[in-house]
């Protein structure tokens, strides 16, 4: 991993409309990348949601500097006072073609409006709450995982992460070992056989522990026998997914197939869905 960081805070120009300064930048491999910008003082959000960002660009017909934008989600949990995004680098993409360049000091846009579906109060209470992510699609994840109220909530709590490769998955082995040494996350996810907090990575296209799409290991059960647990039930067990579109069509499908409804702000259920962002 290679880390750029900002020795002092870079003096606020504001040329952007809501600029927000690049605090730090990690290049995880040649397609993915994290960063941390400041944090607007009045921006308030539930951990899991998202807001758009972005950079400016020149109107090829007009000529005139616009905002070009799109919808990530917050990976920081809602304590911490920057806010941290964790990206994709299409190379032909319009935004992260440019935005995978950033260095601390940058500016870039961020519209101050939290938004979305990946959010505890868009669950019914449960006992068992899982997260099922592929490639960048652990953004949000990374935000609620760090949130204390997932443990206050439930009695476990794990993380699927697929990527096709196993350089992909740093990021969220790193997430998970920073949470498992946080003091206090660290006392509410518990010890041993008590232990709250369940990791398990997969990939596809390379040579690692474990190999496979999370959609065959569940519905050959092997992921089920892997952790120990029962296999998915309406009246235990919660999910939020994230991830490619196919991927997240084929497990709403097996979700549905156990019982369990898609869930939203306005009428909690057992399931929420959110696409992860792809430039
Ligand atoms: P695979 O390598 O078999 O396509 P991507 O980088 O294309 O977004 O994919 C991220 C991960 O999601 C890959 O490991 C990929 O597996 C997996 N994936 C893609 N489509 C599905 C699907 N329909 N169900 C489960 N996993 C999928």
């Amino acid at each position: 991993t290679t880390v750029t960081q900002a020795t002092a805070k870079a003096p606020k120009t504001l040329t952007l409309p809501d600029a927000q300064t690049v605090t730090e930048v990690k290049h995880w491999t040649d397609r993915l990348f994290s960063f941390r910008v400041t944090r607007p003082a009045s921006l308030r959000f539930r951990s899991g949601e998202f807001v758009m960002i972005g950079l400016m660009q020149t109107d090829a017909k007009t000529g005139k500097q616009k905002p070009l934008l799109r919808a990530y989600s917050i990976a920081s949990p809602s304590w911490d006072d920057e806010l941290e995004f964790y990206s994709i680098k299409v190379q032909d993409g319009p935004l992260t073609s440019r935005l995978q360049h950033i260095r601390p000091g940058d500016e870039i846009i961020l519209r101050p409006k939290p938004v979305g579906t990946l959010v505890h109060d868009a669950l019914l209470p449960g006992r068992r709450l899982w997260f099922f992510a592929t490639g960048t699609g652990i953004a949000p994840f990374a935000s609620l995982l760090r949130d204390p109220q997932t443990y206050a909530d439930y009695d476990e709590v794990i993380l699927t992460h697929t990527c096709r490769e196993a350089g992909e998955l740093q990021y969220g082995a790193d997430l998970i070992e920073n949470i498992r040494s946080d003091e206090l996350l660290a006392e509410l996810i518990g010890e041993g056989f008590h232990k709250k907090l369940r990791y398990y990575p997969t990939t596809t296209r390379e040579q690692s522990p474990k190999m496979g799409r999370i959609t065959d290991l569940m519905r050959s059960g092997e992921v089920f026998s892997d952790l120990g647990v029962a296999p998915l039930s309406p009246e235990t067990d919660r999910a939020m997914v994230c991830g490619n579109l196919a991927f997240n069509l084929e497990i709403k499908q097996i979700l549905e197939d156990c019982g369990l409804h898609e869930g939203a702000n306005s009428d909690p259920r057992e399931y929420v869905v959110e696409k992860a962002f792809l430039d």
